[in-house]
C-alpha cells in the first residue's frame, strides 16, 4: 500500500518486552506490535482475545496533562498516567486512557523532540530496495477511525467523547437510512473541535439478519476498531472500482478492503473528498452488501426473528439453525418451516439424500452433526 519503514524499537534497540515496527506515509503511522516473551500480560492477552485488531489509537496532543486531568474529573479511566520518555534528541509525554472495550488513546506530546519518530525507537533494521522504485500510493492522513459497539451501546460511547475528550457530534445517521434487505446498522460521528479527528461510532440496528457489527462484535471478542479510512488525494490512481457519493455541494469517493487478518474484523478504507464531509451513506448499501455476500461464505449471515434472536428451530432438544444454505435452497425460512413441519422433509431427504450429510452440517448451529445415519431418526420424528 505504499508505506515504507519508519523506525524499529526491539531487542537491539533494549526493548526485552515488545518489538514494534512504525510503518509510515505522508502523515499516516501505523504500529505493528508483538509480544517477545511468552505469557505478555497487555499484548499477549490482548492478540489471545482480539485476535490482530486495533489495540490503541494515538492522538498527537498539545497539553497532555491538561487532557489528562479533564478526563480524569469527568470519570475517565486513566491507564496510565502521564509519563516522559527521552533520549538524545529530546523528550516526548505520553498518557493512556480507557476508551471502548480494551481499546485505549494514547496521547502524545511531543515536547522538544526532533529523533526521527519517539524515544527509544531507531533506524529500520533494513529497507527494501524496491520501494524506491515504486509508484506512490498517494495516501495522506488517517480521514477517520470507526468504533463498533454492541447493542445499544453507541449513544453511552458517543457521549464518553464529548463529555471526557470534549468532543462534539459531527454527523449522523440510523438505521432507516443505513440497511440492506437483511441487515442494518446506526452511526453517529464525534470530532475534535478542530474537526482534525473524527471517530464515526457504530452499533448494529435488529435486520432480518445478523447485522455485519454483531458479526464483528462476536469475533473480535467485545467493542473495537472496525476500520480505519486513509484519505488520498488521488483514490483514482491509488485504487479501482471506486464507490462515488455525492450531495449539492460536493462527493467522495471511497473504496475498502476485505478484512486485513483472518478473523472477520477489521478492514482499511482509502477515502478523497471534495467538498464533502459525509461518510459515504449513500454507498453504505452496495459496501454492506458486498460485505454480507462474504457473511454469507463464513456462515455469519444468520436468520434472526424480529427480536433480534438467532432462528431456529427445536426438535427433541436439538437446535439447528437455519442459515444461507438452507435460504438458498428454500427461498425462505416460511418455507423451510412448511417442509419441515408439513411432510416434505422425509419427501426432500429421500431424493436429495446428500442434503444431510454435506449442507446440514454445515447449517448446524449447535449440538447434533446429522449424517445419513440420522436419517430414521429425522424421519421417525416428523412422522
Ligand atoms: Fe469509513
Amino acid at each position: 500500500m505504499g508505506f515504507e519503514q519508519l523506525a524499529y524499537r526491539g531487542l537491539e534497540t533494549g526493548s526485552r518486552e515488545l518489538v514494534t515496527h512504525a510503518v509510515k506515509q505522508d502523515k499516516i503511522i501505523f504500529l505493528f506490535v508483538s509480544p517477545l516473551t511468552p505469557g505478555n500480560e497487555e499484548f499477549g492477552a490482548h492478540l489471545q482475545k482480539h485476535g490482530d485488531g486495533v489495540k490503541d489509537v494515538a492522538f498527537e496532543v498539545e497539553d497532555c496533562d491538561f487532557l489528562v486531568k479533564k478526563a480524569r474529573e469527568r470519570g475517565a479511566v486513566i491507564v496510565k498516567e502521564p509519563w516522559i520518555e527521552e533520549d538524545k534528541y529530546g523528550r516526548v509525554k505520553f498518557a493512556v486512557i480507557q476508551t471502548y472495550g480494551d481499546t485505549t488513546h494514547t496521547l502524545v506530546e511531543k515536547m522538544d523532540y526532533s529523533g526521527i519518530f519517539l524515544p527509544g525507537f531507531q533506524a529500520p533494521l533494513s529497507k527494501d530496495p524496491l520501494l524506491l522504485k515504486l509508484p506512490s500510493c498517494k495516501l495522506n492522513f488517517i480521514d477517520h477511525v470507526v468504533g463498533n459497539q454492541p447493542d445499544n451501546e453507541m449513544v453511552s460511547i458517543v457521549d464518553w467523547y464529548q463529555k471526557n475528550l470534549l468532543f462534539h457530534r459531527f454527523w449522523s445517521v440510523d438505521d432507516k437510512q443505513l440497511h440492506t434487505d437483511f441487515s442494518a446498522l446506526r452511526s453517529i460521528v464525534v470530532a475534535n473541535y478542530e474537526e482534525t479527528i473524527k471517530m464515526p461510532i457504530n452499533e448494529p440496528a435488529v435486520g432480518k439478519r445478523k447485522s455485519q457489527i454483531q458479526e464483528y462484535v462476536e469475533y473480535y471478542g467485545g467493542p473495537g476498531v472496525q476500520h480505519i479510512a486513509l484519505n488520498s488525494s488521488d483514490i483514482i490512481s491509488a485504487e479501482l472500482k471506486i464507490l462515488v457519493d455525492y450531495d449539492e455541494k460536493g462527493y467522495l469517493l471511497q473504496i475498502f478492503t476485505k478484512p486485513v487478518q483472518d478473523r472477520p474484523t477489521l478492514f482499511l478504507e482509502v477515502i478523497q473528498r471534495h467538498n464533502h464531509q459525509g461518510f459515504g451513506a449513500g454507498n453504505f448499501k452496495s459496501l454492506f452488501e458486498a460485505i454480507e455476500q462474504d457473511q454469507a461464505a463464513r456462515g455469519n449471515l444468520t436468520v434472526l426473528t424480529a427480536n433480534g434472536e438467532i432462528q431456529s428451530l427445536f426438535f427433541k432438544g436439538a437446535t439447528f439453525c437455519f442459515d444461507d444454505c438452507f435460504a438458498h435452497s428454500w427461498h425462505s425460512l416460511d418455507e423451510l418451516q412448511e417442509v419441515v413441519t408439513g411432510n416434505g422433509l422425509p419427501t426432500i431427504l429421500k431424493e436429495f439424500p446428500e442434503m444431510l450429510s454435506t449442507c446440514w452440517p454445515f447449517c448446524l448451529h449447535s449440538a447434533v452433526q446429522l449424517t445419513p445415519n440420522h436419517l430414521d431418526w429425522v424421519q421417525t420424528f416428523v412422522n
